[in-house]
């Protein structure tokens, strides 16, 4: 069984070095995608505007920009809570990256009362992920939305 309780440690561990959101999501990415099995992708989309933008990911490349309600991420968005889609070919409007996906979670990250992004992870098999699965990739959304500083991702300034 995953032990989502342990990545959020290593996660929280590692923000105590850094919490600029690149290099925090960078490794949470890979602390997420080394601690689980029969996962083909785990990263991040990052609120930009009204889209979802490609943040840190672990996996084949990826669809760079999701309008916000469209595919899985961007339903997730609009619901404002975990999403599990235990298979993707059944999901309308589903995106898909890699062709071998069959089953996805994502939990948005919310900070300051905004979501700011939300953390994807995708199975190449069906039917993947549970009820243990959406509880520990909420805990893992909460504790990067908490550990990370997303302050770079501000819009600068206009003059
Ligand atoms: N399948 C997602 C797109 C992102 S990839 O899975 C990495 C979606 O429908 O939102």
């Amino acid at each position: 069984m995953t032990d989502y309780k342990t990545m959020a440690a290593q996660i929280r561990a590692l923000a105590e070095e850094e919490r600029d959101c690149v290099p925090l999501l960078a490794n949470a990415a890979a602390v997420i995608f080394g601690g689980m099995d029969e996962i083909n992708w785990a990263g991040f989309y990052l609120t930009d505007g009204e889209d979802l933008l490609l943040g840190p990911f672990q996996g084949k490349p990826a669809c760079i920009r999701i309008k916000k309600g469209k595919g899985v991420c961007g339903s997730a968005v609009m619901r404002g809570s975990v999403l599990r889609v235990d298979d993707v070919h059944a999901f309308p409007g589903h995106i898909a990256c890699d062709a071998a996906s069959r089953s996805e979670l994502v939990a948005p990250m919310i900070s300051g009362g905004r979501i700011v992004g939300v953390l994807d992870i995708d199975s190449p098999f069906e039917g993947r992920f549970d009820e243990s699965d959406e509880a520990g990739a909420a805990l893992l959304a909460e504790t990067i939305a908490r550990e990370a500083d997303f302050s770079r991702l501000a819009p600068a300034p206009r003059d």
